[in-house]
């Protein structure tokens, strides 16, 4: 694979090879010293044309544990501002020596155009698409698997771990490429996946994503869960007045303890973040550590990232680690 943009395409091999690796590199991160050298000299840019907390600086840190050169790149104070095109602030870090891009950005498909342009010149750069617009956030669906399966089977994450586990993802799924990349690899998983919105924020074609059965109300789609995965309300990408506002949607489909008494007694609670606190989530229950996945969401975050910025730069593997 020489770019990572989606996982409409990712084998159950694929998964499972993100999954060890992943793993050996929590064992990494794990020791007094948290490095390996497996990308000394190569040089990892950060493309983020669009605000990131988790997403950028985990990235950063994976590249910085493999021992590349990171470049990060702040759009407010880049040429952009002068009216240089996107392609070609790519082609500029091409110029200077990046091996990797990862981006992000507003607009569906950017990271895929600038793979595709970076082919063209055969430039040997690979991509990893940090989230674009509303179409995928594929490292964040592998960072989500890894903490799920790393629960069932810790030194040992497979794919499979989660086949038959019932799992709720419940919010703003319109606007939401997490949930898109996250549909493909739990289906792939083999999970029970079930969305639930209100209509507005959840329409009928996504139940041709895959395996996946749709509610509107949020009842069924808790009864018996294993996993609930909240998502934010994106207020940013709704332009008109919100329907629901943001009090009726927490009224409908907050999840609150009193809800969870639906879930298997075991319910793990996950969510991407940032998290609008009261609104998808009450505020007691993403503090719970015996609830909430949310810091090991973030902290699965470097280890994945470290996975996928490895594979890309060692399609066929390495003796480094
Ligand atoms: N989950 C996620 O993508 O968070 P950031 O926007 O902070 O990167």
């Amino acid at each position: 694979r020489h770019h990572v943009l989606s996982l409409a395409d990712f084998s159950p091999r694929e998964y499972d090879t993100v999954l060890q690796t992943a793993a050996s590199f929590r064992e990494v991160l794990s020791r007094r010293t948290k490095k390996v050298p497996a990308l000394q000299g190569q040089v990892v840019a950060n493309l983020f044309f669009e605000p990131s907390t988790r997403t950028r600086s985990s990235f950063e840190l994976a590249a910085k544990r493999l021992s590349s050169d990171t470049l990060n790149f702040a759009p407010g104070t880049s040429s952009l501002t002068k009216g240089e095109t996107i392609l070609d602030t790519a082609k500029t870090y091409w110029a200077m020596g990046a091996n990797i891009m990862v981006i992000r950005h507003r607009q569906s498909g950017v990271p895929g155009a600038i793979a595709q342009a970076m082919d063209h010149l055969q430039a040997g750069v690979k991509v990893l698409n940090a989230g674009d617009g509303l179409h995928e956030h594929p490292s964040q669906a592998l960072l989500d698997l890894f903490t799920l399966c790393s629960l069932i089977d810790f030194e040992a994450p497979r794919l499979h771990c989660l086949a038959g586990k019932k799992i709720a993802i419940v919010g703003d799924i319109l606007h939401s490429r997490v949930a898109r990349s996250n549909i493909w690899s739990l289906s792939a998983a083999g999970a029970d996946v079930h969305l639930a919105a209100p209509p507005t924020l959840l329409p009928s074609l996504f139940a041709e994503m895959g395996q996946v059965t749709l509610h509107w109300e949020l009842a069924p789609a808790l009864q018996g869960a294993d996993f609930i995965m909240a998502l934010r309300l994106q207020k940013e990408r709704m332009t008109q007045n919100l329907l629901p506002s943001l009090r009726e949607y927490h009224q409908q489909f907050g999840i609150t303890r009193d809800r969870l008494q639906l879930c298997h007694p075991d319910v793990k609670i996950l969510h991407p973040g940032p998290v609008n606190r009261g609104v998808e989530l009450s505020s007691d229950l993403m503090d719970d550590p015996r609830l909430s996945l949310i810091n090991q969401q973030v902290t699965s975050g470097v280890a994945i990232r470290m996975a996928l910025l490895y594979l890309l730069a060692f399609p066929t593997g390495s003796p480094v680690l």
